[in-house]
């Protein structure tokens, strides 16, 4: 029961990784808040977790404050703050419509940073966590990204400047950078012939996670256990980022072995 008594609020707690972090805690003892964009995902999981339901768009300012101030009516305080919600995009520079980026960029980045503002009010002094749902696409590059990147890398980098100002307040933040992992958000690959098998292909581990596997790694972050970590951007992607890119000598050696081309 490492949660127990501890109010969690977590964005895009509606599905994939914020529905299994919201599960998880509420499952430790966590009086969470699940806040979504789609109302009827916000109320089962809150449902579920017996816990308060927010349906809010995190790109608007003043929607988030909102939410920030219902949870500390509610609760009186916050413990940990989850900013998780989150979407893609795909399309190179001179594709990309500018409203699609600054969209990206308002949900991936600006949200963050509008709900650390409303929520450290309530949390200073409180041993509090923070934890942020970065990617490794913060990391380095992808093809086609663009906004994405930019507003991951922004949210790891963003996170270490959160660490260091408030550190000495008794809250602590940490980003997760997952890598590919089985939520509605990645589902299209599946539908592109071949995509899905070539990008297991790029993980050393050969599948993707789970959204129980980072809700794990949330969990950590936002427990006692990660008491001395702070400014961390915690990778959880199989593998994928430690492997340089470069060709799997083995693999080919095999194939040659036996006549044939991998
Ligand atoms: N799935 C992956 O491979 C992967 C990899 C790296 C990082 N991430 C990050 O993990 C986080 C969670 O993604 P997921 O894979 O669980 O996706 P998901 O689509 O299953 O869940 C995201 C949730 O965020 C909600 N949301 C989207 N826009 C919102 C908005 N404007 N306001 C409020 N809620 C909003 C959605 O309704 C949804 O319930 C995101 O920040 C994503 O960028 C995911």
């Amino acid at each position: 029961m490492r949660f127990e008594n501890r109010v969690a609020l977590i964005t895009g707690g509606g599905s994939g990784i914020g529905a299994a972090t919201a599960r998880l805690m509420a499952r430790e003892g966590a009086k969470v808040v699940v806040v979504d964009l789609v109302s009827d995902a916000a109320q089962a999981i809150a449902e579920e977790c017996g816990g308060l339901a927010l349906t809010a768009d995190v790109a608007d300012r003043a929607a988030v404050e909102a939410f920030v101030a219902r949870t500390a009516e509610e609760h009186g305080h916050l413990d940990i703050l989850v900013n998780n919600a989150g979407i893609g995009c795909f399309g190179r520079t001179p594709d990309l419509e500018p409203e699609t980026w600054e969209r990206v960029i308002a949900i991936d980045l600006n949200a963050v940073f509008y709900a650390c503002r409303a929520a450290i009010p309530h949390m200073t002094g409180r041993n509090s966590a923070i934890v942020n749902t970065a990617s490794i696409s913060g990391l380095g590059g992808d093809y086609g990204f663009t906004a994405y990147n930019a507003a991951k890398a922004g949210v790891i980098n963003y996170t270490r400047s959160l660490a260091v100002d408030h550190a000495r307040e008794g809250i602590r933040a940490n980003c997760l950078c997952p890598g590919l992992i089985a939520t509605p958000l990645t589902a299209g690959a599946k539908t592109i012939p071949g995509l899905e098998p070539g990008w297991h292909d790029t993980i050393p581990m050969g599948r993707a996670g789970t959204p129980e596997e980072m809700a794990e790694v949330i969990a950590f972050l936002a427990s006692d256990a990660a008491s001395y970590v702070t400014g961390a951007a915690f990778v959880a992607d199989g593998g994928q980022t430690a492997w340089t890119g470069q060709p799997n000598l083995y693999r080919y050696a095999a194939a040659a072995a036996e006549g044939a081309v991998a």
